[in-house]
């Protein structure tokens, strides 16, 4: 039998994903398609998946972020866009050669651009979720980035505690009564431990910021993004915990990220 001849009709592929609510119904087609790798069937069935709500970064496996692709694994955070405020404003902060953690790392995205952009004597991410874990292995491994498993700092080597430059953290902080009302992509796509941040959303970033004034080096800062409306709530916590909190804000990314310095 002759090889099935692979010619989408791509202005169809585009209505249907339009029809579904696919903002970007073009851009999505063409990565689609080419994802496909020339098989109708691939196609068809990447097309259903995605009509049927899954995350377009779960059928491709990979995000865009900050310019690098960052593999993500079904049921891993996939990294925002208005991340990138967060990664530059902790880049801003890290010295020359700094010791570097990402806390709650999900795909390691931020430790991947980080590797880039500063020259650490020492980087490494840790999640608790294994999924995430096994997924910012596949990111980092590469690059000789250890990623531990376990619970904020508990995981990490005990010789890095009160050593660290910089510890960046995009914890979850969505408040509990809010995660309902979240995109469906989000809510039913991405692990409930990756958006909950408990009560007033800040649950994990009070832990965060109490461990950060254990681990990181006098003079050493913690970065980590909050929605606008948290950020006032956040700088009393990190206050209370020893912390100089600085907010900077993005309005084009829509993002509030707070670096913290601990004094010394
Ligand atoms: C909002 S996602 C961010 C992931 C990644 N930093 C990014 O920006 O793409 C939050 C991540 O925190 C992790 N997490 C939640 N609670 C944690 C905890 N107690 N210890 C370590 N990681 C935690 C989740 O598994 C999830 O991967």
């Amino acid at each position: 039998m002759p090889p099935t001849v692979f010619s989408p009709d791509r202005p169809a592929l585009v209505r249907r994903l339009r029809a579904a609510g696919c903002v970007f119904a073009e851009d999505e087609a063409d990565l689609l398609i080419a994802a496909a790798t020339d098989s109708t069937e691939a196609l068809t069935d990447l097309v259903d998946r995605r009509v049927a709500g899954l995350p377009l970064e779960h059928l491709l496996g990979w995000a865009e972020f900050c310019g690098l692709r960052v593999a993500v694994d079904p049921g891993v955070f996939v990294p925002r866009g208005r991340t990138a405020l967060l990664v530059a404003a902790a880049a801003a902060v890290a010295g020359p050669a700094p010791a570097v953690l990402d806390l709650c790392c999900g795909s390691g995205a931020a430790a991947l651009v980080l590797h880039g952009r500063l020259a650490p004597r020492w980087l490494a991410a840790a999640d608790v979720d294994p999924a995430a874990v096994a997924c910012a292995r596949r990111n980092l491994a590469p690059l000789g980035v250890p990623v531990y498993q376990g619970d904020l700092f508990a995981p990490l080597p005990v010789r890095w505690r009160g050593r660290l430059d910089l510890v960046v953290a995009n914890a979850p902080y969505v408040p509990s009564g809010a995660v309902a009302m979240l995109p469906a992509e989000a809510r039913l796509h991405e692990a409930p431990v990756a958006l909950d941040g408990g009560a007033d959303g800040l649950a994990v970033l009070r832990r965060v910021a109490a461990g950060a004034a254990q681990w990181l080096a006098p003079g050493g800062h913690l970065a980590v993004e909050v929605s606008a409306g948290q950020a006032g709530a956040l700088c009393g916590i990190m206050a209370d915990a020893g912390l100089d909190p600085f907010v900077v804000h993005d309005d084009d990314l829509e993002a509030t990220a707070v670096t913290a310095r601990l004094p010394g």
